[in-house]
């Protein structure tokens, strides 16, 4: 493999530095192209450019592969719960049963929020979405928590990871609950993670909440599939918005305002009312799929696509597993499992989705799993959300710890007007 790359610009060339990767593209480095050649690169999407060095999660979008931190995502899947492999991505390594237990205990301690917070909820409008509430709610426990200067930095650090990881779950439960005009569950220490999250979702003085451990696994593998992939859109909003030194609760407000976008973490909502939709119109697939390849037409088939994954997203192998065995453990007959199965076929079989690589994502079975959980539609995001604060903040730390750390600070080509005068507003249109 060469060390440099050669530019050529007019009569001159230029040497650009090559940074080998361990697995997949490797990177021109033109850091100092603008300086030397007066030029910038082009890349609208970034789908080209790599905007950091990471040793965090690993993609092969042409042979479908994730794997976190080196283990394939199949194996932790099946193997490891949400908060074990939290804690890989945060840490870099597996725990050992006392690192575990340690993270366990801090998870707990840090698990209420303040009671202040509660009235926030109060001052939303009727049919705010969860999203938009989480949002504003995570950015705001800056507030709540300030930081202390007298902590050293690697136990300020540990208790902002453990706020996170923990209220975001609780605000999330607690939001449903104040929307609905029910009691408010309180997290119990007895509980695990995943465990604690469904009690306070669906636990009532009135109908005591039954945890069933196979609902505690699909949420556990839900989230683990969730948890984080590399430089997507919420994780580069973090990064950038992490980049200008903010807290870590306010780059992963950043986060979770990016994820609930329909092309992004959204999607997981709009594939279930896609669906619906589908099935309120007798089930006839063919008017989506022709609205999908028209390209004047704004709607995609949700669920399918993916900017680096040109095969079947690993992830949505497992999320369909989980699908049927959820369905079949508790005896639920979804129709919109039906649905999602034909519209697979269908599109498998036709030449636009074939000629675009588009195969389902991770989102497109999501949803009939939530639904089989008694996750309300409009939360579904909020779960994506909370599945992948341990991606943001291992990022964000990776990022604040890295030498090559930059402000972020794109540059463009412009294409406006030229230099050209003011015109006072009494000459104008005459
Ligand atoms: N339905 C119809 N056409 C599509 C779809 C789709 N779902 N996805 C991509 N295309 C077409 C697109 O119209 C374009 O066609 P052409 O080249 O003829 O103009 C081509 O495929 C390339 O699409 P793109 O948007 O330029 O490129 P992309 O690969 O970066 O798109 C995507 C990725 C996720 C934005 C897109 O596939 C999409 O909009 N999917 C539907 C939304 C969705 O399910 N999002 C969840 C992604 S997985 C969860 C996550 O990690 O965020």
């Amino acid at each position: 493999m060469a060390d440099t790359a050669k530019l050529i610009i007019g009569d001159k060339t230029y040497e650009l530095p090559i940074i080998e990767s361990v697995e997949g593209s490797s990177a021109v480095d033109i850091r100092k192209l603008r300086i030397e050649t007066g030029y910038v690169t082009y890349d609208p999407g970034s789908g080209n450019t790599g905007s950091c060095k990471s040793s965090i999660a690993f993609m092969d979008g042409k042979d479908g592969v994730l794997r976190y931190r080196g283990i394939p995502i199949e194996q932790l899947a099946k193997k490891s719960t949400f908060i074990e492999t939290a804690y890989l991505l945060i840490n870099g390594e597996l725990p050992t049963p006392e690192e575990l237990k340690t993270f366990s205990v801090l998870l707990n301690d840090h698990s209420l929020v303040h009671e202040g917070m509660r009235h926030f909820f109060d001052n939303f409008p009727p049919g705010s979405h969860p999203m938009h509430i989480l949002s504003s709610m995570v950015n705001s426990l800056r507030s709540f928590y300030p930081e202390i200067p007298e902590r050293s930095e690697e136990e300020e650090i540990n208790k902002k990871v453990a706020r996170s990881l923990s209220k975001v779950r609780t605000l999330a439960a607690m939001s449903y609950k104040i929307s609905r005009g029910f009691k408010v569950i309180y997290p119990k220490p007895e509980l695990t993670y995943a465990a604690n999250f469904l009690n306070m979702m669906f636990d009532s003085p009135v109908k005591p909440y039954v945890i069933e451990p196979e609902m505690v696994k699909a949420l556990n593998t839900f989230w683990i599939l969730h948890a984080d992939h590399e430089q997507n859109c919420s994780t580069a909003a973090v990064r950038l918005v992490g980049s200008a030194r903010t807290n870590l609760y306010t780059a992963i407000s950043a986060g979770i305002s990016a994820l609930g976008g329909p092309l992004h973490g959204g999607a997981n909502q709009a594939v279930i009312e896609m669906l619906m939709s589908i099935e309120e119109n007798g089930g006839n697939l063919k008017p989506y799929l022709e609205r999908a390849k028209d390209r004047k037409d704004p709607f995609r088939l949700y669920g399918f696509g993916h900017s680096v994954y040109k095969t079947y997203d690993p992830r949505a192998k497992i999320m369909k597993k989980i699908c049927h065995g959820i369905l079949e453990k508790f005896n639920i007959s979804d129709p919109l499992l039906d649905i999602a199965h034909e519209l697979e076929e269908t599109a498998k079989k036709d030449p636009y989705f074939i000629d675009h690589n588009l195969y389902p994502n991770i989102d497109f079975y999501s949803g009939i799993v939530l639904r089989a959980m008694g996750i309300p539609i409009n939360m579904f995001t909020v779960m994506f959300a909370i599945g992948r604060l341990p991606g943001w903040i291992s990022q964000w730390l990776e990022s604040i710890e890295d030498p090559d750390w930059k402000l972020h600070r794109p540059r463009q080509v412009y294409i406006g007007s030229g230099k050209r005068d003011y015109i006072p507003i009494r000459k104008r249109n005459i």
